[in-house]
């Protein structure tokens, strides 16, 4: 069933049932001040930190769910209803949400009154604008009386929701006009404030929760509205709130819009007040006074949008298939750009609270926006290897406020120091600028010890090499990729963490799954090493990467798959020899896709048995059978009931390893068909069954051992995006940017005939045509660069503005 519909012209998804399975929201902003926004107007806004600066409040896990947000309530006669159904719950005679790339549009209407609400947040400002426009579709005057309403977080999350010893006595307000003013702490350590303001004259206005809802009341029938008007309240502590109150007579087809805005602002330290107690408002004036008019808020979207068209146009396919256009060109890239602005922060699922940046999350996410934003790539690259230790080793999270490196997690996740090799070769074939090489990037932020980029990779390279277990295979330390796999940790108490639970340097418990990624990225670093001349240096690394290829070839292969580890007793994991979790599907992606057992069958023989034994309808689960006890030398994977998470799930993120590998192996067919099964566009139509948006990927779908088979969770904030995005773009269309130029080699189903792609490359706009006369599904026989014949490889960068490529399969 759906519950909207793509509208790609527009590049919306258009939402017609409010009533979706969950709340389904998008992301504004695109700089510091970023607001979630579910269809239903709920969600929040905090400006560059989601815990430190949170501007309004958000109840996860709440009942009703999602009432916190931006919410308009319409007064008419005895009816109270939101253009948005929450959280009145009013039924509307219309509704309509339309998601866009960094905007929403919301309209519902009732008896005849018709409430758009155009939310964004404009390029370079901190502010959500919300321009809300009312028509009387009736043929007589009408009476209205309309609210806004948003509650204030008092700046840190955390702290907001478990001090309230404190925090309900430091609330503190002041109103001038159609400005309502936050400004809790400013009076102390504080240098910023909220502003909520109206760009029209205001009737009547409220700033403490208690009076606009009443005592013990709600939002779903706020006192305030009932009564048709404000009480002018000002807050002192308990919860501060904004709300304007604006009556209107409204002639028969008439309308009327009024801009509410919701600021962030900084004022310098000794400018901070005007008189004793009276805040300086010389700095929200001028912020306001940049969106007061329709012109003004016209004017700020048009520039948000060609910022999005410009961002999206570097890489545009047209294939046959609406669905995989759809997801290529806008929403799968958006996706990516959210993750790049988010990390792992702030979603429906991701508290804001929690995590800093991860060090993996944050290189692999960028394989998925290099191409977009290649200069924020590069200062992102050097951010997160300035929190790489000394030996190697990396910090697993990094706060994005300080950028330092988050001690209480520490580090010991093996798998992270080769993900920073795997970005940094990503940054340089999509750029060319080997100078980021010789920058000079501090080791845990101490500039004492900065050395080179190259450095750092070299010492990412040696980690592993230095951290070799009994079978020369690399220790896996915490874990690897799969946080869940807590091989040395042997946790026995409820609550404890499994992260940071027993030692990080278990020496015998091994990952095949970083051999495979030593294998893969090991080989990419050495290619590095021999393009700078450092031709011993890159003999070196090949030598270690061969005798690693060795070692998984006779230690890592189980016979019919690749192994997953060994345990911290030597035990096989991921065995036909365990009573469960025999195989799992990271080693037989990674392992592929760094191309060992190609030549010699392992890898055919590991992608069957993915298919046997892990592939299902709504994708790959991540392993088979399913753990049904907790089993204390395997950690927190086997704490999931069977079919969840890590412990048996659809983990959407390494789904594209195996399509990848597929594409390596030359099945087109096999790789299409697989990308579809997770991909949201095609789930579209099931989505009571897959229930999270149909326009992004989400993190895990349920797998055929839960009782909710097909279920999606964790929707937006997963490294899904990046990996998907790329293994279409360069896997399956087969655009890959490579050293010294554009290598392009399709890996397509049978039945493509031709597609087109224009993609931004180093400054050149490549315009390429792909032919399939012979309906094959991998092989190119003839490339064309503007018109004349070249050999068969790498087309060399070009310096032209536009380049015609026609390639033949
Ligand atoms: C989740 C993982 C996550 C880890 C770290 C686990 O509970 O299942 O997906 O990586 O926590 O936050
Ligand atoms: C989510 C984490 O963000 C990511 O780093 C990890 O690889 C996966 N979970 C799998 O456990």
């Amino acid at each position: 069933m759906k519950y909207g519909h793509f509208d790609d012209l527009n590049k919306e998804y258009v939402i017609t049932n409010y009533e979706t399975p969950l709340p389904w929201i998008n992301y504004l902003g695109s700089d510091d001040f970023f607001t979630l926004l579910s269809n239903t107007a709920g969600g929040y806004s905090f400006y560059k930190d989601a815990r430190l600066r949170r501007i309004t409040r958000y109840r996860y896990n709440n009942l009703p769910l999602d009432q916190d947000g931006f919410h308009i309530y319409i007064k008419d006669n005895k009816t109270i209803w939101n253009p948005g159904w929450q959280p009145t719950r009013t039924k509307l005679d219309k509704y309509e949400c339309h998601h866009g790339l960094g905007y929403t549009n919301i309209i519902g209407s009732k008896n005849r009154i018709e409430v758009k609400q155009e939310l964004y947040v404009p390029k370079n400002d901190n502010i959500l604008l919300d321009r809300v426009t009312l028509r009387n579709n009736d043929k007589k005057k009408r009476s209205i009386d309309l609210f806004s309403f948003v509650e204030f977080c008092l700046w840190d999350a955390q702290d907001d929701t478990t001090n309230f010893q404190r925090n309900f006595s430091t609330g503190e307000m002041e109103v001038v006009g159609s400005k309502i003013y936050h400004k809790t702490e400013y009076r102390e350590r504080r240098n910023h404030y909220a502003v909520f303001f109206a760009n029209k004259k205001i009737d009547s206005f409220d700033t403490e929760r208690e009076k606009f809802m009443g005592l013990y009341g709600s939002p779903a029938a706020p006192q305030a509205v009932l009564n048709g008007k404000c009480s002018n309240t000002i807050a002192h502590g308990w919860q501060p709130v904004g709300a304007h109150h604006i009556h209107l007579d409204l002639e028969a087809g008439e309308t009327y819009d009024v801009i509410f805005g919701l600021a962030y602002v900084e004022v310098p330290e000794r400018k901070k007040f005007i008189k004793p107690g009276v805040i300086n408002k010389e700095p929200a004036e001028k912020l306001i006074g940049k969106y007061d008019t329709d012109k003004k808020f016209d004017e700020g979207l048009k520039t948000l949008n060609a910022f999005w068209d410009k961002l999206l146009s570097r890489f545009e396919v047209s294939t046959a298939n609406e669905k995989v256009n759809r997801m290529v060109n806008i929403w799968n890239a958006y996706q990516c750009m959210v993750t790049f602005n988010m990390s792992r922060s702030a979603s429906y699922y991701e508290s804001g609270i929690g995590r800093g940046m991860g060090f993996r999350d944050s290189c692999q996410d960028l394989l998925g926006f290099v191409h977009m934003i290649p200069e924020r790539a590069r200062q992102r690259i050097l951010d997160i290897a300035a929190t790489q230790k000394e030996d190697g080793g990396a910090y697993h999270q990094y706060q994005p406020l300080t950028k330092k490196g988050n001690s209480d997690i520490g580090g010991g996740f093996n798998d992270d120091p080769l993900w920073l090799i795997a970005c940094v070769d990503a940054y340089i074939k999509e750029t060319g600028d080997w100078g980021i090489l010789d920058e000079k990037v501090d080791f845990d932020n101490k500039p004492e010890v900065a050395d080179t980029l190259l450095e750092h990779l070299r010492r990412s390279f040696n980690y592993t090499l230095n951290n070799l277990g009994p079978h020369s295979l690399p220790l896996i330390g915490r874990a690897d990729w799969n946080d869940c796999l807590n091989l040395n940790c042997f946790s026995k108490h409820p609550g404890e963490s499994f992260q940071i639970s027993g030692p990080s340097e278990g020496p015998v418990a091994e990952s095949v799954f970083i051999a495979g990624m030593f294998v893969k990225y090991g080989k990419a670093y050495a290619n590095i090493l021999r393009h700078l001349g450092k031709d011993d240096e890159a003999a070196a690394a090949e030598k270690a990467v061969a005798a690693m290829e060795k070692a998984v070839l006779k230690d890592g292969w189980d016979g019919k798959w690749f192994l997953r580890a060994y345990d911290a007793f030597g035990n096989k994991v991921g065995s036909s020899t365990n009573d469960e979790g025999q195989i799992y599907i990271e080693p037989q992606g990674m392992c592929v896709m760094a191309g060992i057992g190609v030549e010699s069958g392992e890898a055919q023989k590991a992608l069957d048995s993915v298919k046997k034994r892990l592939e299902t309808k709504y994708g790959i689960v991540i392993l088979n059978p399913a753990y049904t006890t907790y089993r204390l030398n395997l950690g927190e994977i086997s704490s999931y009931p069977p079919g969840y998470k890590e412990n048996a799930g659809i983990f959407c993120h390494n789904n594209p390893w195996v399509i990848f590998a597929e594409t390596i192996m030359g099945h087109g067919n096999r790789a299409f068909a697989l990308y579809k099964k997770t991909c949201p566009a095609f789930l579209e139509d099931i989505s009571e069954i897959h229930r999270t948006e149909p326009y992004v990927y989400c993190q895990m779908v349920a797998g055929k051992d839960a009782p909710t088979f097909g279920e999606g969770k964790n929707s937006w904030l997963t490294g899904t995006a990046a990996w998907t995005f790329t293994v279409l773009t360069q896997g399956i269309l087969g655009i890959q940017p490579d050293y010294d130029g554009l290598k392009i080699d399709p890996c397509i189903p049978s039945n493509v005939s031709e597609y087109k792609v224009n993609r931004r490359f180093r400054g050149t706009m490549y315009h390429i045509t792909v032919f399939n006369p012979d309906r094959k599904q991998k092989g190119v026989r003839k490339i064309l660069v503007d018109g004349k014949e070249i050999k068969l490889g790498v087309i060399p960068a070009s310096t032209k503005k536009e380049v015609d490529v026609q390639i033949v399969m």
